[in-house]
């Protein structure tokens, strides 16, 4: 058979085929951000490229740190920092080149004196210093002792010209007018300075300037004009460069890793390395092996076509894999001991062999297709959805903030941290979606993961927007928002984990456990505070939509964490823009929403009225199987007040204690809360502080014999004018009246 028929080597040209198509695949679906910098942000200044952490501005820099300014000066564009001129900044191996002065030492025959230009370089208080392997302390004299000094170290060489040993271009050894000298690692100050004693007055004719520079080694090459003219300082228009080092932040690896929020190799495939240089601790980014790129921006670690240009596999076919490459033996040929050999004949004579093997090629040839599709349809829709939910909105604000601890998280991570979504990591089903535990990777937190089922385009658009505004929410009742992941079609929320279970299953569970008034109040009081926060303090109010006992969740000391906001809506900030679509739960949605559609801060009250009942009466809200009057705990709840029989619903367990009035209260505040009229609930924030009072009198009984302080502690955030319900006002009225008169 001539080789040219061979169905395998039909097999390496669709294998050849199939790699191109991967290649060129991976390549388009890169597009979201720009080679090296950040979305938005420009990426070159005249012929400079900018790399990101460095940008220009300070939304565009990874700190303040890195912020560069592009501007033109007559004609020239250049590229600025602080003050000093930046020439090009290189991300793989973390280097600077910026320009500096020219210290000089010359004799000025015209006046007779020796004149100074001596120039510093001042970089404390930055993450850049001095690279001791890319620069040299460089001296030119016939009579000169330069030195670069700071308070603590001086270092420098002495330049002269010795009689009968003539210059040579590109030597520079000490003794033929050049010295060079090597900086102390990890220098950020310098100064140069000239010994005085030594200096040109007596050899001025032949040489009239000593010059001292700390520069670029590589840019520097010794020419024995610099002696006698001042063609040195000509040659660099008075400014040489000078390769800096920097560090993206200064702690070392490990401990930049123990916070996510600001570590910054955040592509994939990056890695993260210790700087070297004196005591200039931090640590940089970089690819990791196999992968070339940005380590700093998001996907910016590309894979290495090893492939591409030497055939690493010499005459053999090298297949590219992410972060390696791999050899197979070109067709005729097969592999034994890791060495390629020649088919041997008996096995071409044989065209039954021949074609099955042609039809495994095709089955192979068929699954390769069928995977880079699938992959490629799968990156760009991950993509899509990214930008879809307005993540480069949200990944650009986040950036900026400082101190913030919210994460735009992959899907894989997600993925790894819940066990591939497990059945058996699930917390819970709720109305908009599953909660899944997940176990972070890399600094081991636990998470709560949810997934939900959809969303509708409104939101869509407007998910990364508000991601901004929860991410932002920040109360120690409030279960905390972590972050995201945007690249699947329904975005996922990533929680604190809260570990003792949820209100609904402390007051309902089967757990034996009594639970105190005081527990129950205390519990009310840091939800309700919660609430009142996100209708008042937060930046922008935020209804929470769904308040109902399943999302209290309990920390260990019984300490409430409100959940699931998350799913809530933003509250209208103009009268024009309804809220609708909110789904509420059976038994705790306020009636009066379900007639106007229109969601309040006061339909949270509602909602939370419905908890403090059910923290009274231990009993669930909505029961389909009771007989009618009973199916709806607010109902039942309202009659029992109406009819003066609160007793016979309370809980057994709070029955017993000597509490009466304070339960009385509580059921009080929980009718006002109940109240039919949105308008006469009170707002979130009189619920807490009525609350906090009642909680005061429970637990300082001493203040019955002191009734001016007791009245002082109760009447304190009283303000007549913003209480919605005069109904509401007697209640405070007669909590203090029933301390006073003593119980
Ligand atoms: C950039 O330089 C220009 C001109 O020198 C100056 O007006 C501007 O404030 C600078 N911007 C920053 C961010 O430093
Ligand atoms: C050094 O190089 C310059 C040109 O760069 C040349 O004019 C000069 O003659 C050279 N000197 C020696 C000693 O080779
Ligand atoms: C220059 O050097 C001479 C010695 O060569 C010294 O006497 C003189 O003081 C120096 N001049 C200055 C200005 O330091
Ligand atoms: C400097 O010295 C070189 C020889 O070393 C000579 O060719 C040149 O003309 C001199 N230049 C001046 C300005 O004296
Ligand atoms: C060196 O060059 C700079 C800029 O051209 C100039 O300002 C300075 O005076 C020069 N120094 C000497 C000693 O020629
Ligand atoms: C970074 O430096 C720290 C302290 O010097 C050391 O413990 C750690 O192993 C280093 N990490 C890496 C990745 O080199
Ligand atoms: C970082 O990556 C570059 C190539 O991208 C490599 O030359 C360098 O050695 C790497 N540095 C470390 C510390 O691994
Ligand atoms: C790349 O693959 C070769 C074998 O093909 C293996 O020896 C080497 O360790 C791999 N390198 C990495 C970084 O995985
Ligand atoms: C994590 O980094 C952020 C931003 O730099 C900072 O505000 C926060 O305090 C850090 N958290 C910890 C636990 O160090």
């Amino acid at each position: 058979m001539k080789p040219g028929c061979s169905p395998l080597l039909l097999s390496g040209h669709l294998l050849l085929l199939c790699l191109t198509a991967i290649c060129v695949l991976a390549a388009a679906a890169d597009d979201v951000w720009p080679a090296g910098q950040r979305p938005g942000c420009p990426a070159k200044c005249g012929d400079i490229d900018i790399p990101f952490p460095f940008g220009l501005g300070e939304q565009c820099a990874f700190h303040n740190g890195f912020n560069l300014n592009c501007t033109t000066v007559d004609g020239a564009t250049k590229l600025i920092w602080g003050n000093i001129e930046v020439t090009r900044v290189s991300v793989p191996d973390g280097k600077a080149w910026m320009v500096t002065g020219i210290s000089w030492q010359c004799y000025f025959p015209s006046t007779r004196t020796v004149d100074y230009d001596k120039v510093w370089l001042d970089l404390t208080n930055t993450d850049f210093w001095i690279s001791e392997v890319d620069n040299a302390i460089t001296v030119i004299g016939c009579k000169a002792l330069a030195y670069m000094t700071s308070s603590t170290y001086v270092i420098g060489c002495s330049s002269t010209c010795t009689d009968g040993v003539s210059l040579n271009n590109n030597t520079c050894d000490g003794a033929r007018g050049c010295c060079q000298a090597d900086v102390p690692k990890g220098v950020q100050y310098y100064e140069g300075y000239f010994n005085e004693l030594y200096n040109t007055t007596e050899i001025w004719k032949d040489s009239p300037c000593n010059y001292m520079a700390v520069m670029e080694k590589e840019a520097f090459s010794f020419k024995t004009s610099y002696v006698n003219s001042t063609v040195f300082n000509d040659t660099y228009k008075g400014k040489v460069p000078v390769v800096l080092n920097w560090r993206i932040q200064p702690q070392t690896c490990e401990i930049a890793q123990t916070n996510m929020s600001s570590y910054a190799c955040i592509s994939r495939d990056s890695e993260c390395v210790n700087t070297t240089g004196g005591n200039m601790l931090g640590y940089r980014c970089n690819c990791s092996h196999g992968y070339e790129g940005n380590p700093y921006i998001m996907n910016g670690c590309q894979d290495i076509d090893e492939c591409a240009n030497a055939n690493p596999c010499g005459l053999e076919i090298c297949q590219n894999t992410p972060g390696n490459f791999s050899c197979s033996c070109r067709p005729g040929y097969y592999e034994t001991n890791g060495v390629c050999v020649p088919k041997t004949s008996h096995f071409q004579s044989m065209p039954i062999v021949g074609a099955s093997i042609g039809f495994v090629v095709l089955v192979i040839f068929v699954a390769c297709a069928c995977l880079i599709r699938e992959r490629t349809t799968l990156e760009n829709m991950k993509q899509n959805y990214f930008r879809q939910h307005g993540g480069v909105i949200l990944f650009n604000e986040m950036r900026s903030k400082e101190g913030n601890t919210f994460k735009i998280f992959r899907e894989e991570e997600l993925k790894q941290a819940t066990d591939n979504f497990s059945e058996k990591n699930v917390l819970g089903h709720g109305g908009h979606g599953t909660v899944y535990k997940g176990l972070l990777k890399g600094n081991a937190v636990e998470v709560a993961v949810k997934k939900c089922k959809t969303i509708d385009d409104q939101h869509k658009k407007e998910f990364g927007k508000e991601m901004v505004i929860l991410a932002q929410i920040n109360h120690r009742n409030i279960v905390k928002l972590l972050g995201c992941c945007l690249e699947v079609e329904v975005p996922m929320l990533v929680y604190e984990f809260v570990p003792n279970g949820t209100l609904f299953h402390l007051i309902h569970g089967n757990h034996g456990q009594c639970v105190s008034l005081a527990t129950r109040l205390g519990i009310a009081i840091e939800s309700a505070d919660a609430l009142a926060y996100l209708h008042s303090s937060a930046s922008i109010p935020i209804l929470h939509g769904d308040v109902k006992t399943p999302n209290i969740l309990l920390d260990g000391n019984h300490s409430a964490k409100v959940s699931d906001f998350g799913a809530s809506i933003l509250a209208p900030t103009d009268e024009s823009q309804f809220v609708t679509l909110v789904q509420g739960t059976c038994g705790y949605l306020d009636p009066e929403y379900m007639q106007t559609c229109y969601l309040t801060d006061k339909s949270d009250v509602y909602s939370f009225g419905v908890v403090l009942v059910e923290l009274l009466t231990g009993k669930i809200p909505f029961n389909l199987d009771a007989p009618e009057k009973e199916k709806s705990l607010a109902m039942m709840f309202m009659s029992a007040m109406k009819e003066n029989r609160l007793a016979d619903i309370l809980d057994d367990q709070i029955k017993g204690e000597d509490n009466v009035e304070i339960i009385e209260e509580i059921a009080e505040l929980a009718k006002v809360c109940l109240d039919m009229c949105g308008d006469n609930r009170p707002s979130m924030k009189e619920v807490t502080e009525k609350l906090d009072g009642l909680m005061k009198v429970m637990r300082h009984p001493w203040a019955q014999q002191n009734p001016e302080e007791m009245e002082g502690l109760l009447s304190e955030p009283m303000d007549n004018s913003t209480i919605g319900s005069a109904e509401f006002f007697s209640i405070e009225k007669k909590a203090i009246n029933a301390m006073q008169s003593g119980r």
